[in-house]
């Protein structure tokens, strides 16, 4: 699947810990966009949809909360609780995300701006993409 976790080198100790991402180094591709996500009830499902080019590396840097992906063959769900950890997602993977905690904050990296054209919104075109690239 075109979805990996990354996981990042914490500095400090008792004090407190840091985390610093640069640029083809800790992220493989040009940051173009930064966006975050919060204030989520706990049941809502964001997302549902797959993106053509972009690749993004998703952090919860508070709480918690579930990705489910899906490359159209395989479907597997992704806990996210720490800022330590990055998740890669590249393009075609259809992703929803849920099961949000009160205090979850996503920060998203993202490797091109927002455009509307790169999104694929419904399932079933999505699954018709997949069948046809094979
Ligand atoms: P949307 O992609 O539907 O959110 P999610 O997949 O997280 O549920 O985006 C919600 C709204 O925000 C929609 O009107 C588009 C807008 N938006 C931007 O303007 N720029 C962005 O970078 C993103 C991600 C969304």
């Amino acid at each position: 699947m075109n979805a990996q976790l990354l996981d990042f080198v914490v500095h400090g100790d008792h004090d407190g810990k840091l985390v610093a991402l640069e640029e083809h180094e800790d992220i493989p591709f040009d940051v173009r966009r930064v966006y975050y996500i919060w204030g989520n009830s706990p049941d809502v499902c964001r997302g549902k949809h797959a993106h053509d080019k972009l690749e993004q590396i998703i952090i919860c840097v508070s709480g918690s909360c579930d990705f489910i992906l899906d490359d159209g063959n395989e479907r597997k769900t992704v806990h996210l609780d720490t800022p330590s950890r990055g998740l890669y997602i590249k393009h075609d993977i259809w992703r929803e995300f849920t099961n949000f905690s009160e205090d979850c904050v996503l920060v998203v990296l993202a490797s091109e701006h927002y455009k509307e054209s790169d999104y694929t919104r419904n399932y079933h075109d999505f699954l018709r993409k997949c069948t046809n690239e094979k």
